[in-house]
Formats: structure tokens, C-alpha cells, sequence
């Protein structure tokens, strides 16, 4: 290599560092989200969950794992509109020296007036997350409605303290995925608040898993 064609490479190293600098964050960003580094397990209390640490480029995201399943005697809920609150506590994976997040989502579950076509009681079982800012909302009997702005009561329903959005059990709405139960009757909420899936297991009503997709 002559003294020019030297002098040329020196020069461009600056050129090639700064495009490397702009070019690697550019690639991160167009990555699909990806699973943890490695395969972990994380024990909290007595309820080791497994993140399955896939690392290919098209893998699907480690998604968050409950904590364990939430049950209640279906005796608790004899009559419709019965309910109780229940929390539910969920691990996700996270980058950090503790590995993983803890959270709690705080439900409710509610007896429905019409039965399934099997015979048995059916349930709606919410996080009481607001699907709006995330705050807390309750679970109201239809008298107390007009206090959130909405008149046209003739059933329970869930009403959030904050901006005062109102859902009905009883209606469904196309959220995006499918209907779901929990209508916005009033308000600024954007979509029904979020499902837990559950099952009926003997004499007792079992809440598995949180709607996907965030927690409020
Ligand atoms: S946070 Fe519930 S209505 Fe705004």
C-alpha cells in the first residue's frame, strides 16, 4: 500500500465508526422483540416460572407467566350479580440483576344473570384497571350510575372514579380482538377493561390467565 492510498484509509476510519454507530441502533430497532439471553428460571416464593430464553430472530417474545392460578367455591357467587375481588399475581421477564417483574392485577369476578348453555353459572372476570388512564374502578350497583354521568342504568356495572367511563357486563363490544364483554356505555375508555380467562373445576370457579397484551 503507497503513502496516498494509507492516508485515504486513515481518513475514512471516522466515516466507517460514525455510519457503525448510526447503523447499529437503526438494526436493533427493526429487530422483532426477542427473548431473554438465556433459558432462566425464577423462583418466587414457592412458584418457579420458566422463560424459555429463545434467542432466533423470529421467536416469540417470552410472555408474562402468572404466578399461580386464583380459586373461589362457586358457592361464593349463590345469586347473579354476586361478586368478589380477587388479585392476580403475574411475572415478566426483565433485564435487570432481579431478572423478572412482579406485578399484581387486581380483578373482579361476577356472577352473570344467564347461565351457560351447559348449565352452569357464568361469570364475567375483569382486571379493575381502567382501560383508560389505569386507575381502580368499581363495581356499582345501577342507582348509583347518574354519580358517573350515566342514566340509563338497569344493571350493575363497573364505573371507573377518575373520568368517569362506565362498562356493562352485560354488552359486548368488538375490541380489536374479537368482542369483548364490558361495553363502554359512557366515557372516555377507550375499549372494554381487559378478560381474565377462567374455568368452572368441580365445585370451584378457577381464574387462569390475564388477557394479553398489557394490564390496563
Ligand atoms: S382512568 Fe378510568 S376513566 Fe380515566
Amino acid at each position: 500500500m503507497d503513502r496516498r492510498a494509507f492516508l485515504k484509509l486513515l481518513l475514512s476510519l471516522p466515516v466507517v465508526g460514525a455510519l457503525g454507530l448510526f447503523v447499529s441502533p437503526l438494526v436493533r430497532y427493526l429487530r422483532p422483540t426477542l427473548g431473554p439471553i438465556t433459558k432462566t428460571t425464577v423462583a418466587l416464593g414457592d412458584t418457579p416460572t420458566e422463560f424459555s430464553g429463545a434467542t432466533g430472530l423470529f421467536s416469540p417474545p417470552d410472555m408474562p407467566q402468572r404466578e399461580k392460578e386464583v380459586a373461589f367455591p362457586l358457592a361464593n357467587f349463590a345469586k347473579a350479580w354476586d361478586f368478589q375481588t380477587f388479585t392476580f399475581g403475574q411475572k415478566s421477564k426483565e433485564y435487570s440483576f432481579k431478572q423478572y417483574q412482579s406485578i399484581r392485577i387486581p380483578g373482579f369476578v361476577v356472577r352473570l344473570p344467564q347461565d351457560q348453555d351447559n348449565g352452569q353459572p357464568n361469570f364475567h372476570v375483569v382486571s379493575r384497571i381502567c382501560p383508560h388512564m389505569g386507575c381502580v374502578f368499581n363495581f356499582i350497583p345501577p342507582e348509583k350510575a347518574p354519580e358517573y354521568n350515566y342514566n340509563q342504568a338497569v344493571n350493575p356495572l363497573f364505573a371507573c372514579p377518575c373520568h368517569l367511563s362506565v362498562f356493562d357486563p352485560l354488552k359486548k363490544q368488538d375490541a380489536g380482538a374479537g368482542d369483548i364483554r364490558g361495553k363502554v356505555v359512557s366515557g372516555p375508555a377507550p375499549r372494554p377493561p381487559r378478560y381474565f380467562e377462567w374455568n368452572i373445576n368441580g365445585s370451584d370457579l378457577v381464574i387462569t390467565a390475564v388477557e394479553s397484551g398489557g394490564i390496563s
